[in-house]
């Protein structure tokens, strides 16, 4: 049997260990579409969480939005989207499997079989849905392809009511919906996804400097959060590939293990893809929506220029999982029963793990359990933690270990006499013994 790829063991574990599923699975599921776990949406809401305090509560020239996902349907008319947002849709005759011209190195000859491949046709990739009972075209509305349009048509309103000047950014995370062609590897490309965007708004003599530094925030934001840096590199895109409102766009790209084909618009090499981007939008979404600027104090009327960082909460989730991915031939737990099993560690972030911390009692008795069950307890009005009391300990450390539990508390038959645990860290596989009730601002001080 052949092995199975590092793509294939992660969705494998994605699903036995609750991170991910195939929406309606039981239905045969429905291609494109995501359901996420109890682990699943812990580390979401963890990678959201990270953004968020980095680039908006750290800084006081970001504020934050959160608007619909349907709008007045005249916002994608004027940014372009009704009539632009296309990719180009190729069939082969012969097997009827189809294509996005982008993706492919012969847009004449099918990859999969050889066949004659028809020409071109335009796709618009935005979901059409219609508002109230009628079905007509009067009703027709869009799910936004892009969290941006929300921003740019609320620039006004959120500048008056927060006072601000300019330079400021106006920050958002939330779903997007793209009818895709060919979506796949996993969650690298979906049919519903999570954005997390700023539309950073500036004096268009800034640009160079801004696009610059935003480039450089965005690249450092995955590096401290844990991507190793020989996975992670900045791709800036050629003229053909910028979209129709981008001057100039730099990828941060991830080096996933597949292809960029079906992967990177950038056309980057084999294996790195497309992260998230960041674009100067110039003054191009301000101008179609109509909304100019006046700078009360410089006196001073133009068009804003945007940056714009934007980032995929799913694809950034991915590269999360499969940098901190790591197989132990022949395990590191020296107990007899693991010594020849494999082991993964799953070396998270410790601000993305989706359980900071296990309590294990090492046994079911009331003695241990019951004191165990209390400082989990107490832990659990600060972190998500995980309590679990079956199997040996070798097993469940090993259990944490896959899913990135950053430190395991041992509660054991001593713990009772010297009011002690003890503390294993996921990474050094270090133990160290200390007081029950300073477990709380032990794990504050290596968490926080
Ligand atoms: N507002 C700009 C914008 O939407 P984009 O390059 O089309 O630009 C930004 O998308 C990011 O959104 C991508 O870098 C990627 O992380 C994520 N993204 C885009 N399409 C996606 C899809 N079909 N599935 C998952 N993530 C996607």
């Amino acid at each position: 049997m052949a092995e199975l790829t590092t793509m294939e063991k992660l969705i494998s574990l994605c699903k036995r260990r609750g991170f991910i599923f195939q929406s309606g699975e039981q239905y045969g599921g429905l291609q494109g579409f995501w359901d996420f776990g109890p682990l699943g949406v812990e580390l979401k809401n963890n990678i959201k969480k990270a953004w968020w305090k980095k680039f908006v509560q750290e800084r006081d020239d970001v504020v934050g939005l959160d608007s619909s996902i349907i709008t007045n349907p005249t916002v994608w008319e004027k940014s372009g989207h009704v009539e632009g947002f296309q990719d180009e849709l190729v069939e082969c005759k012969k097997c009827h499997h189809r294509f996005k011209v982008e993706d492919l190195e012969d847009a004449k000859k099918c990859s999969d079989c050889g066949g004659e491949l028809t020409d071109a046709k335009q796709f618009n990739t935005m979901f059409k849905t219609n508002v109230g009972p009628t079905e007509n075209s009067s009703s027709v509305a869009y799910l936004r392809p892009e969290t941006a349009q929300n921003i740019f048509i609320n620039f006004d309103l959120v500048r008056q009511s927060m006072r601000k000047r300019i330079p400021f950014g106006i920050a958002q995370i939330g779903k997007a919906f793209r009818n895709e062609i060919t979506p796949g590897n996993f969650i690298f490309r979906s049919r519903e996804f999570e954005q997390m965007e700023i539309e950073f708004f500036i004096n268009p003599k800034d640009d160079k400097k801004y696009f610059k530094e935003w480039v450089q925030l965005s690249y450092q934001w995955f590096i401290d959060l844990g991507i190793k840096k020989e996975n992670l590199r900045k791709y800036e895109a050629k003229s053909k590939e910028l979209a129709h409102y981008s001057k100039e766009t730099t990828d941060i790209e991830y080096k996933f293990p597949f292809s960029s084909k079906g992967g990177s618009a950038s056309g980057g090499d084999k294996g790195f893809a497309e992260l998230m981007g960041v674009a100067n939008r110039t003054d191009y979404d301000l101008k179609a929506h109509g909304i100019s600027y006046k700078d009360d104090v410089n006196k001073e009327d133009f068009i804003p220029y945007v940056i714009e960082p934007s980032a995929g909460v799913d694809r950034a989730m991915l590269a999360f999982l499969l940098d901190a991915y790591e197989e132990i031939e022949g395990g590191r737990t020296k107990t007899t029963e693991s010594n020849k099993e494999q082991e993964t560690v799953l070396r998270l972030h410790k601000d993305l793990a989706p359980f900071k911390a296990a309590v294990l009692p090492l046994s079911k008795k009331e003695e241990v359990s019951k004191p165990a069950k209390e400082l989990f307890t107490q832990l659990q009005k600060h972190w998500m933690v995980s309590y679990d009391d079956v199997a040996s300990i070798g097993r469940r450390y090993r259990r944490q270990d896959e899913i990135g539990t950053p430190y395991c508390i041992t509660y054991d038959f001593d713990s009772n006499d010297d009011h002690k645990v003890t503390v294993r860290d996921r990474d050094t596989m270090e133990q160290e013994r200390i007081a029950i009730d300073g477990v709380v601002e032990y794990l504050q001080t290596k968490l926080d």
